[in-house]
């Protein structure tokens, strides 16, 4: 494995970190969802990124991770950084979302028992709600790391004029912002063009999500949907409509010359947003431990030459190729 610092900081991480959005659920396979960490955690993947509401059902990937945690894991705990967040839907009603204090203290608590860990190496934000002032957050992140149940605070998907405002605010109590958790892949530029430099500049390390773009980035929507997959599934995230045509297209494309690096598309893909160096790591996500190893090879080769980058940059630059 290749480690990166995060930003201005001491913490090393995995340039792939593995994240248990999809696929470590109730609903999953619990098996392969502890072949998945330990085989990522013997690979160098020692960053694990969960939330309060990943499944489904919600809080049933926490409680899966505490259960691998405890039978494989235990002894190694301290050579792991273990991230959660809380923001997102988690049940309807109030108190079940948002990001408020009473939200992100109770949530982060509910977090350390599902788990049965002690402490989070990061806790997030999950996302700005549009309405709880961004102080009242950020001090939640601040009281979360003085009373010791997270070693750092991080912020996820803040839009950039709220941005600037949480590093301040986090700064100034000395409890600096670690990670910025952004959205990015081949299809999907906006937070490097609007994000990446402001978190860079205040000595955040920037983390990438849905890198593969869910699987689009694969080459597995080539010819339609496949069984099994996340497209179609019922509880998968990405949608058939955002299966366009011109994407399916420009993925054969750009799988040309991966082949040609001798790279599959998935791992090309990975390289790619890993060239930016802002990039402190990418946050991949998995159905199955072929599927990690095939990932895992993406850092035999992380660099391009000019001409290859200039190849996949002119397919790249169509915007209907973006999501929104
Ligand atoms: N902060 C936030 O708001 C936020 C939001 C979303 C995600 N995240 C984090 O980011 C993590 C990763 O997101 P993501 O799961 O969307 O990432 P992703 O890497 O873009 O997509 C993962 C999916 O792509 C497919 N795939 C991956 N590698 C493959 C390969 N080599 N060959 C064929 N198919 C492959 C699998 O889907 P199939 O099921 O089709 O096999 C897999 O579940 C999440 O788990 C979570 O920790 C954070």
């Amino acid at each position: 494995m290749i480690y990166r610092y995060s930003g201005h900081s001491g913490i090393q991480l995995p340039v792939l970190s593995l994240g248990l959005w999809h696929n470590f659920g109730s609903v999953d396979d619990f098996s392969v969802a502890t072949q998945m960490v330990t085989r990522a955690f013997d690979a160098g993947i020692c960053h694990f990124d969960l939330a309060n509401n990943y499944g489904p059902v919600p809080g049933s990937a926490e409680s899966n991770f505490g259960r691998i945690m405890k039978n494989e894991l235990a002894s190694h705990r301290d050579e792991m950084f273990i991230a959660s967040k809380a923001g997102h839907d988690m049940w309807p009603g109030v108190y079940g979302d948002g990001s408020s204090r009473k939200n992100l203290i109770a949530s982060c608590n509910q977090s350390l028992k599902r788990t049965g860990l002690e402490y989070f190496d990061v806790f997030y934000s999950h996302r700005y709600d549009g309405v709880t002032p961004v102080e009242e957050t950020m001090q939640a992140l601040i009281d979360i790391v003085r009373q010791g149940k997270a070693l750092y605070a991080g912020i996820s998907k803040y839009p950039p004029h709220l941005q600037q405002k949480c590093y301040d605010i986090l700064k100034a109590a000395k409890v600096p912002c670690l990670l910025s958790q952004y959205r990015c892949s081949m299809f999907d530029h906006k937070a490097m063009n609007e994000n990446f430099e402001v978190a860079t500049l205040n000595g955040s390390g920037v983390i990438c999500f849905s890198p593969l773009a869910q699987g689009l980035l694969t080459g597995k929507y080539d010819n339609g949907i496949p069984e099994g997959s996340r497209a179609a599934r019922s509880t998968g995230f990405l949608q058939t409509s955002q299966v366009t045509p011109e994407r399916v297209e420009a993925v054969k494309k750009l799988a040309q010359i991966a082949k040609e690096r001798g790279q599959s598309i998935a791992q090309m893909a990975l390289a790619w947003i890993l060239a930016d160096n802002r990039v402190t790591s990418c946050i991949i996500g998995t159905s199955s431990v072929a599927q990690l190893e095939n990932n895992l090879a993406t850092i035999d080769n992380l660099q391009f030459s000019d001409d290859e980058m200039d190849r996949i940059n002119e397919i790249l630059r169509d915007p209907v190729l973006q999501f929104d």
